[in-house]
């Protein structure tokens, strides 16, 4: 470190659900087919226990955003999302305005569960949609139909959300742009005020990895991707991120504190958080298969690390640089601790090759950075 770290960066919490209905083969989040009762109650236990014990790690610093990712966190009661949140906010300091979001599948709503959510703090649904064809969804091993994804959205909106956002895919077996761009419309005509509209990708360890699906070629998604982002801004939904996209006033505070390389407590199986102290930037994580997790949670961290020189200076460009309007260059020495000068070489290198702006005091890529993204992180890599 060539400066202290400040300990004031800001602060999210990740809260992670490992259960889904059935296992989708394009999927390698931490997610398991759910065999038998969901232990809603011991898992929120677990839950709070993590939390409890990462309370004195931040030292009065307030909780910005929450996240209840997964899986699938909408399989779980409203009681005991109720309970989990009064849990967190008698163990940390939140935020008056704090963000709370929670992942619902389609196939897994239940009205009656939304309203309670909402009842219990959280203030923004993020609804696994994927594709708007019964087709793709079946072809995707989807649990849901398109009804089902529509009529979600109608009972997070009856149930007084006023801050949705809809997962897309496209670049999705046999897809034309004409598909893609006919999903994007569907999505649009429902009016949400987010939509995070992701590449399909290949994971190794899924179903899809091993039984390959034919995908659109390079041209093909190209296409899709230039048609989609013009209708994106025609109606309004500004990206602001690779794959993240919002009407004015609603980005999505948690991730972009990811992307900014911000800290994160991080609660349940297989979860990852980040926690700026005075020794340096320390990643830590907890067990990742269900039942291990729940027999140790809030005892210790399954694994943790501080982050030397080079993976701080690589893992903030690889968050900062998928923002399309990167970062002020101040925040890479407030964030690491590292000098700027660590950077001169390398930002040189992505200048020269039209890769980074060059806009002094400020990190930002060009459409080519963002449209070459893993050349413009090589150079940090390289450097
Ligand atoms: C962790 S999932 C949680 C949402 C919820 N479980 C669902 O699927 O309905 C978050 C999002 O990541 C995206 N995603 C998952 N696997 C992906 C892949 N292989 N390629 C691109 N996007 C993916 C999907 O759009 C998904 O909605
Ligand atoms: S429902 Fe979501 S988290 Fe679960 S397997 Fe499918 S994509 Fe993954």
């Amino acid at each position: 470190m060539t400066q202290p770290l400040p300990g004031d960066v800001p602060l999210s919490l990740y809260v992670h659900v490992p259960w889904c209905l059935r296992k989708c083969p394009y999927c390698d989040f931490n997610s398991h087919e759910l065999k038998g009762a969901l232990p809603e109650q011991a898992y929120v236990e677990a839950l709070l226990a993590d939390v409890e014990a990462d309370a004195p790690r931040i030292a009065g610093r307030s909780v910005q955003s929450i996240f209840i990712g997964g899986g699938t966190p909408s399989l779980f009661s409203g009681r005991s999302i109720a309970c989990l949140l009064e849990g967190v906010a008698a163990r940390l300091p939140l935020a008056e305005d704090v963000e709370i979001t929670l992942e619902a599948n389609p196939g897994a709503v239940d009205a009656k569960h939304f309203a309670a959510y909402r009842e219990a703090g959280v203030n923004r649904l993020s609804i696994g949609v994927q594709s708007f064809s019964g087709e793709k969804l079946q072809a995707l091993g989807r649990v849901h139909d398109a009804e089902q994804a529509r009529a979600a959205f109608r009972v997070a909106r009856e149930a007084g959300y006023g801050n949705i956002n809809l997962d897309l895919m496209y670049g999705l077996p046999e897809q034309s742009p004409q598909q893609a761009l006919e999903d994007l419309r569907q999505a649009l005509d429902l009016e949400p005020e987010h939509l995070s509209w992701y590449q399909l990708t290949i994971e190794p360890n899924t179903l899809f990895h091993h039984q390959p699906p034919t995908v659109p070629d390079d041209d093909r998604l190209m296409e899709m991707q230039e048609a989609g982002l013009a209708l994106l801004a025609g109606q309004g939904y500004a990206q602001y991120e690779v794959s993240a996209h919002a009407r004015e006033g609603f980005r999505c505070r948690h991730n972009l504190n990811y992307w900014r390389f911000g800290d994160y407590l991080a609660a349940g199986a297989g979860a990852h958080g980040k926690l700026t102290e005075k020794e340096g930037v320390r990643r830590y994580w907890r067990a990742r298969q269900p039942n291990a997790y729940m027999n140790s949670a809030g005892r210790a961290v399954a694994g943790e690390r501080l982050l030397a020189a080079d993976d701080l200076r690589l893992e903030f460009m690889m968050n900062a640089l998928r923002l399309n309007d990167g970062v002020p260059m101040a925040l890479f020495a407030e964030r690491t601790g590292l000098a700027e000068a660590a950077l001169s070489e390398p930002l040189a290198r992505a200048r020269d090759q039209g890769l980074l702006d060059d806009e002094a005091g400020w990190l930002r890529p060009t459409l080519r950075g963002r449209h070459f993204l893993n050349d413009l992180l090589g150079v940090f890599l390289d450097g």
